[in-house]
């Protein structure tokens, strides 16, 4: 059988490991904010999909499901500021150790961190005008997924935007290389076995519930994106 032919769901990273190494997971979300700002594209899919949604004049609000250390809705929340647009951002992650390295990071004026499953946000009767995830998809099993998906429906006023690796063996072979020098972290090697549990784009459009659109993200990124039907 062909090198990442099919997803591994059997393979497990080290931060999803309850007794992982403290230090090199607290390095690892450290580090999440270079290797997002390298090779999640999120610049793009704020100018094109979430900017357009937000105003000046009127405030909107931004739920960021699975932050882990923070380092996206933190860039959401200067993009915010530099585009001169009202934003209010809650950033949930159901893990004690990524909520206490998130909050041990410099206050950032309308972000707020919350240690939290979607489920709970739902139960609580919350609504936000843009649902985000960066990474987080090819963590959860089949069952999760879906329960993700329809939290963010539940959940979004406006416009939902999950964004995840797509696996290829080009960006299989380009990570390998280009995550050499960060060392001590789990960055390279929880990478790589992100990269072996994730969707193609064909997988997730096979997966993914009517109304939800997948869109082909740079470099190999899928995002799964969903509209309101009032947005
Ligand atoms: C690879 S990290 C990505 C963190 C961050 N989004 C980033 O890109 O830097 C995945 C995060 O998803 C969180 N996570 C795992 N399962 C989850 C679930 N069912 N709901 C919400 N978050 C979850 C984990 O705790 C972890 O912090």
């Amino acid at each position: 059988m062909q090198f990442l032919a099919h997803r591994d769901l059997g393979a497990v990273e080290e931060m999803d490991k309850p007794d992982c190494d403290p230090v090199l997971l607290d390095r690892t979300y450290a580090q999440f904010g270079l290797v997002n700002g390298a090779v999640a594209g999120w610049r793009r899919t704020w100018a094109g999909l979430i900017r357009p949604q937000l105003s000046a004049s009127r405030p909107s609000t931004l739920l960021d499901i699975g932050s882990g250390g923070g380092d996206m809705p933190r860039a959401f929340a200067r993009w915010a500021k530099r585009d001169g647009v009202q934003l209010t951002i809650l950033a949930i992650d159901p893990d004690k150790r990524a909520h206490s390295f998130a909050t041990a990071q410099p206050h950032q004026s309308g972000l707020s961190f919350r240690r939290a499953f979607s489920a709970e946000l739902v139960a609580e009767g919350e609504r936000f005008d843009v649902v985000t995830s960066n990474h987080l998809l090819h963590h959860l099993t089949p069952d999760q997924l879906q329960a993700l998906l329809s939290d963010s429906e539940q959940l979004c006023n406006g416009i939902a935007v999950h964004n995840d690796i797509e696996r290829s063996r080009s960006g299989y072979v380009l990570f390998s290389i280009g995550a050499l020098p960060l060392r001590r972290s789990l960055i390279r090697q929880d990478g790589l076995t992100s990269i072996r549990r994730s969707y193609t784009a064909a997988e997730l459009a096979e997966v993914a519930p009517p109304g939800w659109e997948v869109r082909a993200g740079f470099p190999s990124h899928n995002l799964l994106i969903h509209r309101a039907s009032h947005a």
